[in-house]
Order: C-alpha cells, then structure tokens, then sequence
C-alpha cells in the first residue's frame, strides 16, 4: 500500500530587530537572510530525504546521496535553530545584566560562585578562535549551567542540554560593524540587547527528564 510522506515545510520566524545597540541594522537584515536559507535549505535536504524513502528503502544506487543529505541536515538544521535561539534572545532596549532577583543570576551563581565569573567563562568562550557559537546551557539534570564553544552548528552540541543563552560569534553576524579583532566589542554589545525574560523562561521550561542523573 502506498502511504504518500509528508513533506517539510519550516517557515522562517519574523524578527523586528531595528535599533539594537552597536548591532547595525545593515547587518540584521543580512544575517536574517542567511538565516532563511538554513530554513530553505532544512527543507529542501528533509525533503530529498522523504522522496528516497517514498519506496520504502533507501537502495544501494541512492546510499550515497542519502549518507551526504542527512550529515549535512546535522549542519543546516543546527543552523537554522541556533539562530533561532540567538534572534529570539535580543531586543532593542535590552539590559545590559540580570536584575539582582532573576532566576537566570541565581542559576550563574549557583554554577560558577559569582555571575560575574560566569560572564568571564561565557565571552571567553565567545572570543575563542574560529567561527562558531558561544552557547550557556543548562543541565536539566544537575539544574547547573555550562558554557560550551559550537563550531560548524552541529559539532559540540550537548545531548539533553537546553541552550539558555546563544551568541553567534561567526564573523557574518559583526564584520559590518567592528573588525575581526573586534569580538569583544561586538560581545560587549550583545549583552546590550539581551531580552533577560526570554533567557529566563529557557531556563523555567526546561524540566529534568529524571531525577536520578544518568548513572546516578
Ligand atoms: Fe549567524
């Protein structure tokens, strides 16, 4: 019996980013652009996906295309979330800290004694070498956070883990602005324009999958 697959449709999230600080603009609406070819791109590979396996199998004549279209899935959908993350985390207006109450402080103390030190952990991770991603997660295990360096989107990802804060430090999302030798200004002026109450409900909504940690 032919039962026909259903086809992939993401749609790319709208964001109203104007005015952000020491961000520019001009370099939002290009990196809204790249991020709505992750989008075009993850449909189009879990598509080509689902039409090798309209038969049922995926046959010895068409391995090789299937192996290359699911490693590079890994990249273009990675991609495609992390700037999720990153997008939904900024706002014009934002604050530049946690307030002195917030959930997220609370979290970052408890992990790394001070937020301060968390913060020097983070944009330390965020200046490293290479392009790629700083990312603060959350262990929904232990309920501490980790700060985690992403290159190529999909490699360096936790399993499990929930990202809480995402900082694309690839050189698209600040060249117009500052010089390459410049991320630490452009880290500066990401936590200019951090939405803290988006940060704090990742970390609310994340809920251990267990209480016993794997092993424990
Ligand atoms: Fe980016």
């Amino acid at each position: 019996m032919y039962v026909p697959l259903p086809s992939h449709k993401y749609v790319p999230k709208p964001y109203d980013l104007h005015g952000l600080n020491g961000i520019s603009d001009q370099t939002l609406a290009i990196h809204l652009k790249l991020y709505e070819g992750y989008v075009a791109e993850t449909n189009n590979l879990m598509n080509r996906i689902r039409d090798i396996l309209m038969d049922g199998q995926v046959d010895q004549e068409e391995s090789p295309a299937y192996a290359e279209f699911k490693r590079r899935l890994g990249f273009e959908h990675n991609g495609m979330l992390l700037h999720e993350y990153y997008f939904d985390g900024l706002m014009s207006g934002g604050s530049k800290e946690p307030s002195a109450t917030s959930a997220f402080r609370w979290a970052a103390e408890e992990s790394f004694g001070t937020y301060e030190t968390w913060k020097v952990d983070f944009v330390g991770v965020g200046k490293m070498r290479g392009v790629g991603w700083a990312v603060c997660y959350l262990n929904p295990y232990t309920g501490k956070l980790s700060n985690h360096w992403i290159s190529l989107h999909e490699v360096g990802n936790v399993a499990g883990f929930t990202p809480v804060l995402v900082a694309d430090v690839w050189e698209h999302a600040f060249m117009l602005d500052y010089q390459p030798s410049e991320r630490g200004d452009y880290l500066d002026a990401f936590f200019e324009n951090i939405d803290w109450k988006v940060v704090e409900h990742r970390l609310n909504r994340s809920v251990a999958p267990t209480s016993t940690p794997p092993g424990g």
